[in-house]
Parts: structure tokens; sequence; C-alpha cells
């Protein structure tokens, strides 16, 4: 198993063992990309929702929050373009009887490419030792060159053939690449055809397809639908913007790599109104401000890169993704779209209501552009999870330990209480009562239910910020040690002081002030 799969690996089982993330009705064996968030999980989660909603609404005087309902008017995806074009291609190998989207056989293809240059690059690094210049290598080697033609050669056929939605090229492209079946090997591929992400379902008691819903395959649509409501009741001024949270389904292909690739999910997205011909303008605004905000966190900046769309979707007209470096390599974690008046217009047309905006400056009418940021609410928590995960040796001890480096914002408890002896009445009756009084200001945990060593390690492998020792001194004369996750320094203070320290560096205010 190479380093990163294992790492994965180990993500995963950490989220299980630790009560942040269970796969879906496990005692029936569980349901295919679908999870539940365990009580940890379910903190963490709430935090990330928390920053970006107050990121986004408390500190703009021009961005609103709305809650709409999953299930819309059926005509919604008629207008949005949803019915039609929210594909994906789909291709079934005869032999193994296994399932994959074709434009992803396509790109593993490129991966294997890229493969060969980064093996190309590790071989030279031996051959040449300390003398290796990579950058010289990569630049000056023919073989690099021709596979670097090759995988640029593939991702334009590609994009091509996605835009111009031609699946008889996407089959071209697989055959003429000898792309097999990654699991089995088999070349034996049927045609490739398009494939609706939309679940749908029935409504009351009618049946067929005048009663066909469908679950939301993304939050955008529930704000385009208020859009008249929200501008009516607020009086927000363009460029302003509606942002929400919420869950969505797509009924994905191919589903992987745990919480990444979901069949439910949640989405925060924000969609912004703005004045057309100004629209490019606020797409590098808002590009710039969710990166900040990503950045913020703490996330070295060489785990993040912007990555331009080859293909667009049917709505947009400019398209960017905030990619994140996931254990299994770079991919998208956040979309921001330039989806033009596509959406609004289209609404207009069916519904046959003036979504127009009357913009007293220019004394006119007009239907408003959007910019869109949209991000996963899981994809953020996966991504968070894999940057703060690390196994480190303990300073001064030959033994090791798994700790979750979260920004102590997010951490779910964000001060545990320990009694240094779980027998002793006095120092446990001391523990409870400085739990207690904590417990009104952040997440707090007791806990005495082992050694403290063992205490400490639990705390740090779900990534406590603080853990709070009550010993004997305590009880003599009112001061505890308070022990820091990352660094071990630990301090005796007054217990008075507690409160104060803690909220210092757990308060979200810390993290919007760099916004
Ligand atoms: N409203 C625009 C929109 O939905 P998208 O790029 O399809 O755009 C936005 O999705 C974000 O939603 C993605 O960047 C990703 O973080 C998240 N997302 C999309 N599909 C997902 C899935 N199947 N599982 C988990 N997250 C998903």
């Amino acid at each position: 198993m190479s380093q990163t799969a294992d790492q994965f690996k180990k993500l995963v089982a950490h989220c299980k063992e630790y009560g942040f993330i269970y796969p879906s009705s496990e005692i029936y064996d569980g349901l295919s990309a679908v999870y539940d968030y365990g009580p940890n999980g379910v903190a963490l989660k709430m935090a990330i929702k928390e920053y970006w909603w107050k990121a986004m609404v408390q500190l703009h005087e021009n961005i609103v929050g709305i809650d709409a309902a999953i299930f819309m008017h059926p005509k919604t995806w008629k207008a949005s373009g949803h019915v039609d074009a929210f594909n994906d291609p789909l291709i079934d190998n005869k032999d193994s009887k296994r399932r994959y989207r074709a434009d992803q056989l396509i790109e593993g293809y490129m991966e294997k490419l890229q493969a060969k240059i980064d093996r190309e690059v590790q071989k030279a690094a031996k051959r040449f030792g300390e003398a290796f210049d990579r950058e010289k290598f990569l630049a000056e080697s023919p073989r690099v060159a021709k596979y670097v033609a090759q995988i640029e050669q593939v991702r334009q056929r590609l994009a091509q053939a996605m835009t111009a939605v031609d699946l008889g090229a996407l089959k071209a492209m697989i055959e003429e690449y000898q792309i097999a079946d990654p699991e089995t090997g088999s070349r034996n591929w049927t045609e490739v055809r398009q494939f609706n992400l939309m679940f749908s379902t029935q409504l009351g008691a009618i049946a067929g397809e005048e009663g066909k819903l469908y679950l939301r395959p993304e939050t955008a649509q529930g704000i385009f639908v208020n859009f008249l409501n929200v501008r009516n009741t607020t009086r927000q001024k363009i460029p302003f913007g509606i942002a929400q949270i919420g869950k969505a389904f797509r009924n994905e292909i191919v589903a992987r790599q745990f919480i990444f690739r979901m069949r439910e999910f949640e989405q925060m997205e924000m969609q912004f109104f703005v004045r057309p011909g100004t629209e490019m303008e606020w797409y590098e605004y808002w590009k710039a401000q969710r990166m900040k905000w990503h950045l913020a966190l703490g996330t070295p900046a060489d785990k993040l890169r912007f990555h331009d769309h080859d293909n667009l979707a049917h709505y947009a007209n400019a398209a960017v993704d905030i990619e994140f470096a996931f254990p299994f390599g770079f991919r998208e974690l956040e979309g921001i779209h330039s989806r033009t008046d596509f959406d609004l217009k289209n609404h207009q047309e069916l519904s046959g209501k003036k979504l127009q905006y009357f913009d007293p400056e220019l004394q006119q009418s007009y239907i408003p552009y959007v910019v869109e940021t949209s991000i996963g609410c899981d994809r953020m928590f996966l991504a968070v999870m894999s940057q703060a995960l690390v196994e480190e040796q303990v300073p001064g001890q030959g033994n090791t330990r798994e700790l979750l480096k979260l920004h102590p914002a997010l951490a779910p408890v964000k001060c545990a209480v320990l009694p240094l002896k779980r027998n002793d009445e006095q120092l446990v009756a001391k523990a409870r009562a400085i739990f207690d009084v904590l417990k009104y200001s952040f997440d707090c945990q007791y806990d005495d239910t082992g050694s403290i060593g063992k205490l400490y390690r639990r705390q740090d492998a779900i990534g406590t910020p603080y853990c709070i020792t009550v010993d004997y001194q305590t009880l003599e004369d009112d001061t505890v040690t308070i022990r820091e996750r990352d660094t071990l320094q630990q301090e005796r203070i007054a217990v008075t002081r507690v409160e104060e320290i803690v909220r210092q560096r757990v308060d979200m205010k810390s993290l919007l002030q760099k916004l």
C-alpha cells in the first residue's frame, strides 16, 4: 500500500474510532456513499458551518441568509437545466458489470501519464544525487516533454468532448488509449450514455409524472426562486448576496473516497447578485475572499490552488475550483462560478414572474448577473481532518501520539477538565465544580475514566486545544495546570483565569478578524 493510501486508511479509521464519522446504517452493512456524523463529527461540522456563515452573513452587511426547503416545484429543475443537462457520461464494463464515469476513466489515464513523469523524476534524482535540479530536468528531458504533450492533448480532447456532450468522442478516446477496467483489466465496454444525477420521488398520492419531485441536487435554486421575496423584504440594493447551508442529493455513478463524493451531502452556497457587466470584477473578488477564508485556518498555501474549469457547467461563463491536496491528490474543494443571468432568466420565463431589479443609479431594470461561491461542507470536513491528523514523537519520550491539530475555533471540545486521580472524592468534586462553570462558556468535557496520560492522549486524538488538570495543589491554592495540545507546555494558573485564557484562543472572532 502506498504511503498516501495508508494515510487515508488511517484517517477513515480514526474518524470512526473517535466518533467523527460512521458508515450509514452500519448494522445492516452500511449504505454505499452515505455516512453519519458522530458526536465529535457533528460538533466539528457545526463549527465549519458557523465559520462559513459568520464569514458570509455576519461580516457582510449586504449578504443575508435563508433556509429553503429541499423539495421544490418540479418546474424549478426544468428552468435550471438540471432535467436536461445534469448528466454524467456513464459506461459499463460488459465483463465485470462495473459501472464507471467515462470522463473519470480518461482522467485516470492522464494520472497514469503524470505518474510516468514522476517516475522519470525519481530515477533522475537517484542518478544525479545532490546535483539534481528538478526544474531543469522537467524543462529539458525529452521523455518528460513527450508525456506532458500527451497529457495536454488528452486534456483538450476531453474538454471538447465534455463541452459538446459528444459521447461518441468519449468512447473513441477510451478505445484509442486502450483504457481498461481499473478493477479487472477488461476492455470490453458498452457505449457511453447519459445518466441524470437527480434522485426523484413522488408527491403525496399523486401518481406518475405529475407527482414527480426531485431531491434538490444543489441548494442554489432555493436562493434563485426566493430572489424577489428576499429583495422585497430586506430592501437590499445590488450588489447583494443570499447565503444558504443545506442538504443536496446526487445519484453519483461512482461515489468513492469516503465523504469526498457522497450521494447525500451538504452545501454552503452564496449567490451574489450584481449589475451585468461587473460580474468579472466580483468573480475575482470572491476568488480572493474565498481563498483567504481557507488560508485563515492555517492551511499551508501549497495545499491549496486555483484550477480553471476546462469545460464549463451549463450555466456558467467562467468557473474556477479551489483545489485542496487531499491524501489522494489535488481535488475540487470549492467552486466559484460566474452564472450570468442564466437561472433568473429561465425562472422568469417559466414562472411568468418578473425577476428583475430596478437600478436607481442607471434608472433601468435588468435581470441581475450572479457570481456564486459553492463549497461542500463534508468535503471541507475531509480537508480539515486530513490536514489536522498527524502522528508525532512525544518530546523527551520514546513513544508517539496521534494528534488532531484542528484550529482551536473548530475543535469539537475546547477544553477538557481532568482530575489527577479518579477515585479521590475531593479531586473529582473540585474538577466537576470547575467543569460546571466552564460549560456555560464553551464545549467542555469532564473525564475521569483513565490514567491522566490516557486522558491526555484521548483529548489529543479529538483535537482538544486545552486540558485542565486538577491535582492536590488545586485543593490548597485554587490553581490548576493548563496543558496546550500542540506544544505540550503546561502552566500553573489560577482557576479564575481558565475561562479567559481558553476563550482567547478558541473564539471564532480571532479567525474572522483575519478575513
Ligand atoms: N451550485 C453549484 C454547484 O452545485 P458543484 O461544483 O456541482 O456546483 C459545489 O458543487 C460543491 O459541492 C463542490 O465543490 C463540492 O465541494 C460539493 N459537492 C459536489 N458534489 C458532491 C458530492 N457528491 N459529495 C460531496 N460533496 C459534493
